[in-house]
């Protein structure tokens, strides 16, 4: 039989009663974290988003509650009404934060049972993903699920409070939209009053963050919802959340000033202190030292290891001596069997013409003083792990290998990536061991926002913009330079003369934020100026009249009075993915979808009926 809450009313919250409550009359109400029943008293750890506190039903006192205390089950909703009373010293929890008391029940109140879950919240046991996700209001009772979202709260607040502060506005675009570029696939919606045509949900909000700058917002930040249709990865959702922002007349350092404020004090809002101002590196370096755009600056980079090699021994060992030799080194992985290094081995990219010598005995043997210099270039220790990646001569040759005066060619890129993905993926895989990992894990897992105590995150969380991308990648198929980046960014104002004469040659005004292998964010300089934009759109092979239809509203905006403007997004979603040490996106959205796009609580997408397919003027085919 269930209690009515009729005109109780809560005056506390479990998790926040401490020894000064003493004495206090309260009513908490919650959900049955655990229950003991010690005979004559019943024990109900109650639970609310705060924490948990200790009930104690005395069948002496309260015979009625104690009744009820003996029919409650774990996720029964219950009040209870009772004074805080300290508890004797030998059940003091100094576990609990309000291990120092418990509530002496006068009365208890069943407002709610349960059916049986899958799983109990109250458990740390590791659950099926899935059955998490089809339960994911039990899920997110958990306590860990409750801090990564109170967390995301707090950091989206510090966010919002620190663009405030510098002037942003918050301004809403539309998610009914025209398509917006920037290269994934559109989520389309069906418009019943205009039949056949379709609005774009926004990939970004990029084209209105434009048009407000023309304007004359001069600085604008939407925390904006975006869609993508694209393959689901551990850092990739179909929705996810930008912090989004635009600003008028900004050089690149004013962007990296805006930002790196807000993320100290979203770093903040997490107990975390991230020093500032962040590292810069040309995309070029980045490749060079690190294989990725993206570097994990935990780790040590590659070493350019060529000076270790003759010519000849280049050949005996089947290198090729025009592209980059270099090494990577894991740290204190010990010594590895051969099967263990032959379990690397799959994670290695070979397609790409790249190859590897992880087999320093045998080098050792052949050539023991290249194995003795490589090691020594390296500055690796003995319980170091260190690979050479080097590049396949064999390797078919094609025109992305035409090598441009200072640029990295095709087939560069090639083999410093395959030693970043490598250099990446054994990091992964021995995070355990590394201290680098360990220190963030440690971060994450000790700071307590709530304490009021900033640890310092310098080494744990290691932030890089990466600048000079190039602005046109050679594309194969067609023999054409295409635009690297989505075609609103602006290339380098020195580079302008050479757009058509050398695309090359030609840097783009971009830049991105990298921070432990992730990237948080993205943005550039853009082009304010009508030609040069028609210009991007006819290098990407659209025609005048196609331009025209896609963009034509944003060309003709551009004809009134555009001011310079910049500006870049960051993924919200990874800044708290990263902040909570969560191995995925979908523990720091409420109700994500799964790998196959799917949301399987709601159990979205559905098929719809025939009748709003009609309205739609839609029809389904199904392909057998
Ligand atoms: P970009 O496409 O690089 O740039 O996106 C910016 C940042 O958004 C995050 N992000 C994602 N997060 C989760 N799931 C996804 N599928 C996903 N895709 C992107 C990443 C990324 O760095 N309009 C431009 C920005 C600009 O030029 O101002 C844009 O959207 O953290």
């Amino acid at each position: 039989m269930l209690d009515f809450l009729g005109n109780l009313e809560r005056t506390h919250l479990c998790g926040t009663l401490r020894a000064s409550d003493a004495g206090k009359n309260v009513v908490v109400m919650g959900w049955v974290n655990r229950r003991r029943d010690h005979g004559n008293l019943i024990f109900l750890d109650l639970r609310d988003r705060t924490g948990i506190c200790q009930v104690v039903l005395d069948h002496d006192l309260v015979p009625e509650g104690h009744k009820k205390g003996e029919a409650v089950r774990p996720e029964y909703v219950v009040a209870a009404v009772g004074k805080v009373r300290l508890r004797a010293p030998d059940a003091i929890n100094p576990k609990m934060v309000t291990g120092e008391i418990e509530i002496e029940a006068t009365e208890l109140r069943i407002l709610n049972d349960t059916r049986l879950a899958p799983f109990s919240p109250a458990d740390d046991a590791i659950v099926n993903e899935e059955t998490r996700l089809k339960y994911r209001y039990v899920d997110l009772r958990r306590t860990e699920m409750q801090r990564n979202f109170w967390l995301r709260h707090e950091i989206t607040r510090a966010i919002r409070e620190s663009l405030s502060a510098e002037g942003f506005l918050e301004i809403e675009t539309p998610i009914l939209n025209k398509s917006t570029p920037e290269g994934a696939r559109d989520f389309l919606v069906p418009s019943r009053v205009n039949p056949g045509s379709f609005y774009a949900l926004p990939q970004s909000p990029q084209i209105f963050k434009q048009i407000l700058m023309i304007s004359g917002f001069d600085r604008y930040f939407q925390v904006a919802r975006c869609f993508r249709d694209e393959d689901l990865r551990a850092d990739r959702q179909l929705e996810f959340t930008q912090i989004d922002l635009e600003m008028s007349f900004p050089r690149q350092e004013h962007v990296f000033a805006v930002v790196e404020h807000f993320l100290k004090a979203a770093f903040a809002a997490a107990g975390v202190d991230l020093p500032t101002p962040f590292r810069k590196i040309t995309y070029d370096e980045s490749m060079r030292q690190f294989g990725s755009d993206k570097p994990d600056m935990r780790l040590p980079g590659l070493t350019d290891v060529r000076s270790a090699f003759t010519d000849e021994q280049l050949a005996t060992l089947q290198i090729d001596p025009a592209l980059p030799v270099v090494a990577l080194r894991i740290p204190n992985v010990g010594e590895l069997s051969r099967k263990e290094r032959e379990d690397n081995h799959p994670s290695f990219d070979l397609k790409k013409g790249a190859k590897f010598i992880d087999d320093f005995k045998r080098l050792a043997k052949g050539f023991p003083e290249s194995a003795a210099r490589v090691r020594e270039l390296a500055g690796a220790s003995d319980a170091d792990f260190v690979i050479i990646v080097a590049g396949d001569p064999t390797h078919h040759i094609n025109a992305s290998d035409t090598k441009f005066e200072g640029r990295l060619s095709e087939r560069e890129i090639n083999v410093y990536a395959a030693a970043g993905n490598f250099r990446s993926e054994l990091a992964k895989k021995y995070a355990e061991r590394h201290k680098a990992f360990q220190v963030t894990e440690e971060i994450v897992q000790n700071a307590d926002p709530k304490s009021g105590k900033i640890i310092d995150g310098s080494k744990a969380f290691q932030p890089i913009w990466i600048v000079d991308f190039p602005m046109f990648e050679y594309e194969l198929a067609s023999g054409k330079w295409v635009p690297a980046h989505h075609p609103f960014t602006a290339p380098h104002e020195h580079d302008m003369p050479n757009l058509v004469t050398d695309p090359a040659s030609v840097r783009a005004n971009c830049y991105d934020l990298a921070m432990n292998g992730l990237e948080l964010g993205s943005g550039s300089i853009r082009i304010h100026r009508k030609d040069v934009q028609q210009q991007i759109f006819a290098s990407l092979g659209m025609s005048e009249e196609e331009a025209k239809a896609r963009f034509g509203f944003f060309l003709d905006a551009l004809e009134y009075g555009t001011p310079p403007h910049g500006g870049i997004a960051l993924g919200l979603d990874r800044i708290v993915m990263l902040l909570t040490g969560a191995p995925s996106l979908r523990e720091v959205i409420a109700f994500p979808k799964t790998a196959r796009a799917l949301d399987l609580m709601s159990e979205a997408p559905t098929t719809v009926t025939e009748q709003q397919l009609k309205e739609l003027h839609i029809k389904v085919v199904l392909k057998s």
